[in-house]
């Protein structure tokens, strides 16, 4: 499968220049039968001549359009990141005024925007590039590149909208299934309409309440990793977290078993399973090894946890499903890590009538969304505004999910803690995915005292770049390097040592 970026360049380039090219052909060969020769020059004005007025005239017209629809419905159009122009109401004077007046985008079409946004998700951390706008532009912003509208948002109203209240107007749509399609066939994960609610129901028997605690699979696996994890410790080693936890998870046998009461059609099995490891397995692993890498930063968090796991399970008992649901310090850790790191820290949908949004700023009009627009949304800028979170947003802080904090930012206001979405399509494994976690978190505490990080045994493409280390918040804090794909990882793993807790005694 290509990175997403490349399809989208080549889809982009067709799109653009295919108009053009035929032309410029069309007319050369016509006048090559008919006898004259046109020079190449003259077909190369042509092409680029009505690639011109073809972008001139489609952005007119449907500028035109979405006005008078948006006016219609009593509301305004999204700003367009980065420039302060909203509208984009005429080509010619935004090629010109673009220049002086847009940040960063000053090429036309918010072209270099797409540069760093390209460039941002190699060598970047995480949201750069729009963290810097939201003071500027609000939390909703068009991203606009080569006058396609893409309005991404990064507030819970709006995600709110998206996910739940208004949930059939939006869809997954072709391109996210075009991307990951050909490797997951059509399953729970990526299906729309009719058809997702069809693999909707014949997953969901798997996540029943009495399916959910596989512990004995739990168990199994915990009991490789903390081997493995003891034997690289004795030899003086450190221990690539992230790779290690890799090697287990569902197994794809129990929930095969599951799928044959519903389906036995071969195809409908392999999408399916295959749909489902994708949605489990990397995100269950990466928030596991998320959590470990905040108890090597935060020894305190560390030392309570595991005081915790000591007083509900003790040192060597095999936890049960209602330690777990106990364990209120071990769960709101989780929940920090989550917050702080999503697995998904990015995700989109098109919406599929055109419709609008509350404005942020209640002194203004609400917000038109054109129908079959792509709205991106981040759950990782989300999660650390300081607007909903207060200003500590940036800090690691399991307490903020039980002291007054969560009343005084969360409990009203759920939609702006969504690691595992919300509404219809909610994560079918949460329940499956806390207990899998906790299961594993409580193992480790109960094997190992304390964990320390040795970054510098990861790879040179894993060490965060010096400069980020100048960075405000937890750019500048952290000492790993995160990037997202689809999910988030650590590039070049998570390398940690542990402190045998057999030692200590
Ligand atoms: C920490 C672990 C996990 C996180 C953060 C997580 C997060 C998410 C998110 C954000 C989505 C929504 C994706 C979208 O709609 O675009 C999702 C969907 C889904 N997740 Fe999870 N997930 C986790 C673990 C799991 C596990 C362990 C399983 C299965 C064993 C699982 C199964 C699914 C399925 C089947 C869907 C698709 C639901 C639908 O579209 O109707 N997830 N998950
Ligand atoms: C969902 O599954 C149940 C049985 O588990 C079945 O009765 C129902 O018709 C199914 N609904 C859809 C929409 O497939
Ligand atoms: C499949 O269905 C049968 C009969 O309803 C049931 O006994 C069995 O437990 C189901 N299989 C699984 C894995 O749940
Ligand atoms: C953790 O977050 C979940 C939502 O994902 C919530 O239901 C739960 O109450 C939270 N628990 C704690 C202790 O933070």
């Amino acid at each position: 499968m290509p990175p997403p970026g490349v399809t989208f360049l080549t889809h982009l380039t067709l799109k653009v220049f295919s108009k053009p090219v035929v032309l410029g052909f069309g007319v050369h060969y016509v006048s090559k039968c008919m006898g004259f020769s046109t020079p190449v020059w003259t077909t190369v004005l042509l092409s680029v001549g009505s690639l011109l007025l073809y972008i001139f005239y489609r952005v007119v017209q449907e500028g035109a359009r979405q006005r008078k629809d948006a006016n219609a419905l009593g509301a305004r159009l999204a700003p367009t990141a980065p420039g302060k122009w909203p509208g984009n109401l005429d080509f010619l004077r935004m090629l010109i005024h673009n220049r002086a007046h847009g940040y960063p985008g000053k090429w036309p079409g918010n072209l270099d925007f797409l540069r760093m946004l390209i460039h941002n998700r190699a060598h970047g951390y995480p949201a750069d590039g729009f963290t810097e706008l939201l003071p500027d532009v609000g939390p909703v912003m068009n991203t606009r590149v080569l006058w396609t509208d893409a309005i991404l948002t990064v507030w819970p109203e709006h995600i709110k909208i998206i996910l739940a209240s208004d949930f059939n107007n939006y869809v997954k749509g072709e391109r996210f299934q075009s991307n990951v399609g050909s490797v997951l066939g059509v399953g729970v994960f990526n299906a729309d309409g009719e058809m997702w609610k069809f693999h909707r129901n014949i997953t969901r028997p798997f996540f029943s309440r009495d399916k959910i605690s596989h512990f004995d699979i739990f168990d199994s696996h915990a009991s490789d990793v903390i081997r493995i994890m003891k034997d690289r410790m004795r030899g003086g080693y450190s221990i690539d977290f992230e790779a290690l936890e890799m090697k287990g998870d569902i197994e794809a046998e129990t929930l095969l078993d599951e799928l044959l009461n519903s389906t036995s059609d071969p195809k409908v099995l392999k999408d399916e399973t295959l749909n489902i490891l994708l949605a489990g397995r990397d995100t269950t692993m990466h928030t596991t090894t998320m959590v470990v890498y905040f108890l090597s930063m935060y020894p305190d968090t560390c030392a309570r946890l595991r005081d915790e796991v000591l007083t509900h399970v003790g040192p060597t008992r095999r936890p049960t499903y209602d330690d777990i649901k106990n364990m209120r310090y071990l769960r709101a850790v989780i929940n920090e890590s989550l917050r702080l790191y999503p697995s998904v820290p990015f995700n989109t949908r098109e919406s599929i009538k055109a419709t609008t949004w509350p404005s942020p700023d209640p002194a203004q009009k609400p917000i038109y969304i054109p129908a079959g627009t792509k709205v991106p949304y981040s759950v990782f800028i989300m999660h650390r505004l300081k607007d909903l979170w207060g200003p500590d947003a940036e800090e690691f802080s399991p307490d903020r999910f039980l002291d007054e904090r969560l009343k005084k930012y969360l409990i009203n206001n759920p939609f702006q803690f969504l690691p595992f979405n919300g509404g219809p399509r909610i994560c079918l494994g949460q329940q499956f995915a806390y207990n899998e976690m906790s299961f594993m978190l409580i193992r480790l505490l109960q094997s190992f005292s304390s964990f320390s990080l040795d970054q510098a045994a990861c790879s040179q493409e894993g060490q965060p770049p010096a400069e980020w280390a100048a960075a405000p918040g937890r750019k500048g804090i952290d000492k790993f390097r995160p990037k997202a794909h689809f999910t988030m990882y650590s590039e070049g793993g998570m390398w940690i040592k542990a402190a045998d807790a057999e030692a200590e005694n």
